[in-house]
């Protein structure tokens, strides 16, 4: 189309809905975002990727996938003979599955990538509690859709997964047992539960994530993004109005997110093509088998990106005769998530600027978190469980004494104006992340 034609279309739907016009400019060619963002900044648009991915594929796999726990005439569940089917005969279909149980576990890692950019940016502090709160209900969400998508294979991991996590609630005192009931809707995991996790998991959750996603980024928009250097770059404006150290969204980091959908997109696809399965992790080898209520696997574990939640669980002993415990510090885990802006008393809001005590405790967090994912994964033994346990409270250290050691850190001055990202952000990042895989290989090894 000529750039004459092009105008010429823009200009009639401009006539008839200027709204539209009105909103990509607040939220794209006006809306001005810190110059300094570095490759921390990605993972937002990475995760609304992977959303859309999950999205579209999704409906893909709705159409030939049946919730139905009852047996087929060859015995086995029909749910799980229709993954099969979509497996084996639709066409496409393989590649379609492989999206969408690949795109599970990319959105974790996305997610905790951005959620760990929150932390070490301090994004979560004022003005942007409400952008963190949105936030950390997307991420409850996404727990819940994650976990109610995996029983619908009906395999044995989903079928003993969901039954184990269920059974959690029924430890709740005086409310528990009913409680499991109604969730299930039946005293065992069955063709009911499945039923209604598929409602829940392919309507009900999405459009509760779809709103938040949107309140989200409206919340972000309004208040403007952090930055690398936590400063506010609205409190330095020109003549115009126009915050001197930021830059039109459109087409700056548009330009600079299309680069890192892509190279996002090559990863993703070695992973579809070449490692689906990830060694057990992405999908595990007893959820090959179909679900059977009379046959327990003799390993029960969640998904990688449940096992730092389920390590805590499995790490409180029980006690008064009772597990709720357990259940009541991973919840806690989850939910001391929300509470950090208000837990975090330090003025500095970057990690350039913080003082020695976050620091160090921010590093003895992200050790105890992925050690947690890996003694989660893993059968427990009693050396286990002690290591287990000790990371536990480091974990919960990190956030019941942040009042103190922030409020007490000798943390530094932060720049008026933002500084450059360079090199040495690119290098961090890389290094980080290296030496969290050797560490994570070698901490497997020993325990
Ligand atoms: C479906 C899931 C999510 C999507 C699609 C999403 C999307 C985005 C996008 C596009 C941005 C702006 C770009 C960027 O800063 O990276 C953003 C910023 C932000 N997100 Fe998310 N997000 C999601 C989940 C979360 C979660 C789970 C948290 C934390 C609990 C979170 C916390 C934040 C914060 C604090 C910012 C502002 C960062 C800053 O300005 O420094 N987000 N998000």
């Amino acid at each position: 189309m000529s750039d004459s034609k092009l105008k010429a279309v823009l200009g009639w739907v401009d006539a008839r809905f200027p709204s539209m016009k009105a909103m990509f400019k607040e939220h794209m060619s006006e809306y001005y975002a810190p110059k300094n963002f570095n490759i921390w900044y990605f993972f937002g648009s990475l995760a609304m990727l992977v959303l859309v991915i999950q999205i579209v594929s999704g409906i893909f796999l709705t159409m030939n996938y049946k919730p139905d726990g009852t047996l087929n005439a060859a015995g086995l569940p029909v749910a799980f003979a229709s993954v099969e089917y979509i497996m084996r005969d639709v066409a496409g279909g393989w590649i379609i599955r492989y999206m969408h149980s690949t795109g599970a576990s990319m959105f974790f890692v996305v997610i905790y990538l951005h959620m760990f950019r929150g932390l070490i940016y301090g994004s979560y502090k004022n003005p942007r509690e409400l952008v963190w709160i949105f936030g950390s209900m997307i991420f409850l969400c996404l727990m819940a859709e994650a976990f109610m998508g995996y029983l619908l294979p009906w395999g044995q991991m989903s079928f003993w997964g969901a039954q184990v996590i269920v059974n959690l609630f029924g430890s709740i005192p005086v409310i528990g047992p009913d409680l499991a009931v109604w969730i299930r809707g039946d005293f065992n995991v069955s063709d009911i539960t499945l039923n209604r996790f598929f409602a829940l998991h392919v309507i009900a959750i999405p459009l509760v994530l779809i709103g938040l996603v949107v309140a989200h980024i409206l919340a972000l928009h309004d208040v403007g993004s952090n930055n690398p250097d936590g400063v506010e770059i609205k409190k330095l404006k020109d003549e115009n109005g126009i915050p001197l150290d930021g830059v039109p969204f459109h087409p700056y980091y548009t330009v600079h997110d299309i680069m890192v959908c892509v190279m996002f997109l090559i990863v993703f696809s070695f992973i579809l093509f070449f490692l689906p399965e990830m060694g057990g992790y992405f999908l595990e080898a007893p959820n090959f088998d179909p679900a059977d209520p009379m046959k327990t696997p003799a390993h029960i574990a969640p998904v990688w990106y449940f096992t730092p939640f389920y390590a805590i669980l499995r790490a409180v002993p029980s006690f008064l005769g009772t597990q709720v415990w357990g259940v009541l510090a991973m919840g806690a885990a989850v939910l001391l998530i929300p509470a950090l802006p208000w837990l975090d008393r330090s003025p500095v809001k970057s990690i350039r600027y913080r003082g020695p005590y976050f620091k160090v405790m921010l590093v003895l967090f992200v050790a105890s978190f992925i050690g947690l994912g890996i003694l989660g994964a893993v059968p427990s033994t009693n050396t286990r469980t002690v290591v287990a346990q000790v990371l536990s409270i480091i974990y919960f250290v990190f956030f019941l004494a942040m009042p103190f050691y922030t409020k007490i850190d000798k943390d530094g001055k932060p720049p008026k104006r933002v500084t450059m990202s360079t090199l040495k952000d690119k290098i961090i990042f890389v290094v980080l992340v290296v030496v969290t895989l050797v560490a994570a290989v070698i901490f497997t090894k020993i325990i």
